[in-house]
């Protein structure tokens, strides 16, 4: 069995490779129109940075899994072809700035109809808006002439970050398939590929919409619980009660369950904002204005929570970060994953070099490149407002406060009573992921301004 997979990002590659190394016997080729991603994934460097996804490729590339630019070729020989591209929030036309742009995955499937000589199956694993294998479908069909393609709908539930752990042993795998026994046949024959290693239990079937439709509402229903603890973690900041315990308490209501409850700057990747924005447009497209602007909110809160942060830090170093500078420790959306897209360290990041601050920002696993062009016209490398560094102590000497932007394990370990003496006093250390042990930094002497709890502030670091 030969498979094909259009789209070699953060799901195409790191699924597919999973794909082949629990199935020594089918053949997966990754394609994609990058040449330049295609080449990483068939280098030592892998564009994708997950743990463990290294070991996975090295050990089954160029024996039954390929990278390839020859999208046409691969397509046209496999047996089941993955498309897997990027489904991007529009930036123009109808439904800008809500509605999925599918110009991705509509040229895709042009591709397919015009390099099949038999019917395949084709799989959406890009996330997309509902009834968009009907589309896909219908192109297939005007386009090819070779008979009746079936689409299935197989959306992606691993998380960067996690990956690897997520596609070794998923909650669940979710196929959607056309209620006929063509449609059936095709479902098996992509259940049974899953089977090799997830319990078949594992394995749940539905009609087409109802898997597109889950996909949206799961990312709907984890970025709603991060926003609501954030929303919390403002309350307790002028109560006086402590984020952490609330979400302590309410987490072991077996109703509610302890994950996903903790408090933070906000929550970044390319999935959740684009996705609830799209959920949301289909609403207010099937005349659902209310349901429209009840997710709408979940994404206005989490603004607002990256806003306040970075209205905080200004605030509390006596109103003012002009000329001063600002250690940014994190840069990716979340830890384990080199993946900036919708990072809100980009938005504190911006807010602050728009106030004029020196911003010094380590991050272990995104390049340079990376951080310059997400904030690039804003500082700038040039203009020395912008500093990408090689390490925490380069980026906090001489700096006037440390905000912790990602939940990096290493970030824990630092010596931040090195970083105390190279620092401007007072010292500020802003927590945008309450990661750290505060009460031993506010010994140390540093202001701790921590999300969601009442900050730390010792009377000597005050003076
Ligand atoms: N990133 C995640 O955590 C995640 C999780 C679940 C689902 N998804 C969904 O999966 C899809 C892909 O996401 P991603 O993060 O991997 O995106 P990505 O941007 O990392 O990768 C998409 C790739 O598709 C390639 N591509 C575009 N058109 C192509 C074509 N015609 N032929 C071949 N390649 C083509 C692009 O060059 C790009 O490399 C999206 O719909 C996304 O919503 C993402």
């Amino acid at each position: 069995m030969k498979l094909c997979c259009m789209g070699a990002g953060y799901v195409g590659g790191p699924t597919m490779a999973m794909i082949a190394y629990k199935c020594p016997d089918i053949q997966v080729t990754v394609v994609d129109v990058n040449e330049e991603k295609i080449a990483a994934w068939n280098s030592d460097e892998l564009p994708v940075y997950e743990p463990g996804l290294f070991e996975i490729v090295k050990d089954v590339r160029g024996v039954n899994l390929f990278f390839s630019t020859d999208v046409e070729g691969a397509v046209a020989e496999a047996d089941m072809v993955f498309v897997c591209v990027g489904t991007p929030t529009k930036k123009k036309g109808v439904g800008a700035g809500q509605a999925a742009d599918l110009q991705y995955v509509e040229a895709a499937a042009r591709v397919i109809a015009r390099v099949s000589k038999t019917p395949k199956i084709v799989v959406e694993k890009s996330t997309i808006p509902v009834r968009t294998a009907e589309a896909i479908g219908t192109i297939l069909k005007a386009n090819s002439g070779v008979g009746k393609f079936q689409v299935l709908s197989n959306p992606e539930f691993l998380a960067e970050g996690t990956a690897i752990r997520d596609l070794l042993e998923p909650d669940r795998v979710l196929i959607g398939g056309e209620r006929s026994r063509e449609g059936d046949v095709a479902v098996e024959r992509l259940a049974s590929i899953y089977a090799r290693w997830v319990p078949r239990e594992k394995i749940i079937t539905t009609n087409l919409w109802s898997s597109e439709l889950s996909k949206l509402v799961a990312n709907a229903f984890l970025a709603q619980r991060v926003s609501s603890i954030n929303a919390v973690s403002a309350l307790c900041e002028v109560t006086g009660a402590d984020v952490d315990e609330v979400a302590r308490a309410i987490g072991m209501d077996s109703r509610i369950g302890p994950k996903f409850l903790r408090a933070s700057v906000g929550f970044g990747g390319s999935c959740f904002q684009k996705d609830i924005l799209n959920l949301s447009y289909l609403c207010e497209h099937f005349g659902l204005p209310m349901v429209a602007r009840y997710w709408q909110s979940v994404v206005h809160m989490n603004d607002w929570q990256k806003n306040r942060f970075r209205h905080k830090i200004v605030r509390e170093m006596f109103n003012t970060v002009a000329g001063k500078r600002v250690a940014v420790l994190g840069f990716a959306f979340k830890k384990d994953t080199n993946d900036t897209r919708e990072s809100p360290a980009i938005d504190v990041c911006r807010g602050l070099l728009e106030e004029g601050a020196v911003v010094a920002v380590y991050d272990p696993k995104v390049s340079r490149e990376v951080i310059v062009r997400e904030l690039d016209g804003v500082g700038g490398e040039r203009d020395l407002s912008l500093e990408v560094c090689g390490s925490a102590i380069e980026a906090v000497q001489g700096a006037h406060a440390i905000a912790i932007l990602t939940e990096w394990d290493e970030f824990r370990g630092l010596p931040y009573e090195e970083f105390y003496k190279v620092m401007l006093k007072p010292p500020f250390l802003f927590d945008g992921r309450n990661l750290l042990d505060h009460e031993r930094l506010v010994k140390i002497g540093f202001r701790v301004y921590p999300i969601g709890k009442p900050p730390l502030i010792l009377e000597q670091s005050a003076n």
